[in-house]
């Protein structure tokens, strides 16, 4: 099996990194009161001095009072977060890397298991985090044109601080993704709609905002998932007519490469085709596309959390697909997690050493 698809250099704008594996964004929280510490940065740039071509942040928030439900969680804002994201960039670079952080706010939210809770009540389209589940308040017209204006200051604060690029999380049932789904958009404004095409309105203006703050030649990266954590199975897009209505203002607005999330890159996103979202997005509109969901891994993420393991597991499908041109790159979230010479170990077939995946390794920043 020869990984070379794999390490081939990728050019897009402002991102220019040697191979195609990806860092997927990981959350942490080990960031306390919002500002990425030392330990943080030394985190990061072990994935760099181990030739991780492109790191994802975390997802690091807004400046919106209640874009968190964690005090632990990186803010995107304010003095003493930006310049711990600055050390960050520049220890990555300083092994050889590449960085982009995951611009998120977290919209309706569960309170955390800690306790802490934002000064606001948390916002989003409606006062859903799914159907039947309100824990918050729906967005005002003047909440939604701040929210825009926020993700943008991020996106040009990232340029600012010398991040190659930035991804907007708009993926797993977060804000961006509470106004796609019907489940939690319930408006009967402009932003909300019974078609998908129409509750896009709000990622529009967020992404046609981040172009306007970093310019034409600055890489924007959006996630995007079907599945959303109250349902792995739901599909907002049921077809590729669909999806194409979905996708194609994202393009318009300015998306340079979308971030297909899947629990199991492997699945197939529509009937008679064996697609996967990722391969389908880049059919759909042409862009780069990247791929992400237990790459090298026996079992998937979410299970992880209840505590199952995972062991290593042969690359072969996605080395075929990717040779066939279906997305990319390809993002790799648990195996980076624990072990930073991942990529070290698959370029040079160091197989016997690849590590599997449990729940221990989320205890600290390995
Ligand atoms: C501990 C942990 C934290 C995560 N936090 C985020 C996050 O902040 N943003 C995000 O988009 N996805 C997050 N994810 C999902 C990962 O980016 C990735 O999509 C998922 O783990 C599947 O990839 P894997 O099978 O290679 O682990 C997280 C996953 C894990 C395991």
């Amino acid at each position: 099996m020869s990984t070379e698809t794999l390490f081939r250099p990728f050019s897009l704008k402002s991102l220019n990194i040697k191979n195609r594996i990806v860092m997927a964004p990981m959350t942490r929280s080990f960031s306390p009161a919002g500002v990425p510490t030392a330990d943080v940065a030394a985190y990061y740039s072990r994935r760099a001095a181990g030739e991780v071509g492109l790191i994802l942040s975390e997802g690091t928030v807004i400046d919106r009072v209640s874009s968190s439900n964690d005090a632990n969680i990186p803010h995107f804002y304010g003095d003493a977060a930006l310049a711990g994201w600055k050390e960050v960039v520049n220890s990555v670079h300083h092994s050889g890397g590449s960085m982009g952080p995951q611009i998120w706010h977290m919209g309706i939210m569960d309170n955390h298991h800690s306790g802490w809770v934002p000064s606001a009540p948390f916002e989003g389209p409606s006062d859903l985090n799914r159907p039947g589940f309100s824990n918050g308040v729906a967005m005002t017209q003047d909440d939604i044109e701040a929210a825009i204006k926020a993700y943008g200051s991020a996106a040009a604060d990232a340029k600012r601080l010398g991040f190659d690029c930035v991804e907007l999380h708009g993926a797993h049932g977060y804000l961006i993704d509470q106004f796609f789904w019907e489940g939690t958009n319930n408006r009967t404004d402009s932003y909300g709609g019974k078609t998908l095409n129409e509750r896009t309105k709000f990622a529009v203006e967020v992404v046609k905002e981040v172009r306007r703050q970093v310019g034409e030649d600055f890489t924007i990266i959006l996630r995007l998932s079907q599945w959303k954590p109250s349902d792995y199975t739901l599909q907002m897009a049921k077809t590729p007519q669909e999806m194409e209505q979905w996708l194609q203002p994202l393009v318009d607005a300015g998306v340079d490469i979308f971030h297909c999330s899947q629990r199991r890159f492997w699945e197939p996103e529509f009937e008679d085709s064996d697609l996967n979202f990722a391969g389908w997005a880049k059919k759909i509109t042409g862009k780069a596309t990247i791929t992400v969901g237990s790459v090298g891994l026996s079992g998937e993420f979410l299970a992880a959390f209840k505590g199952e393991s995972s062991e290593p597991s042969s690359l072969e499908e996605l080395l075929r697909r990717m040779d066939r041109g279906d997305f990319d790159l390809v993002a790799v979230g648990r195996p980076l997690l624990a072990d930073a010479k991942w990529v070290q170990k698959i370029r040079d077939e160091r197989t016997a050493e690849l590590k599997g995946f449990s729940r221990e390794a989320l205890m600290q920043l390995l």
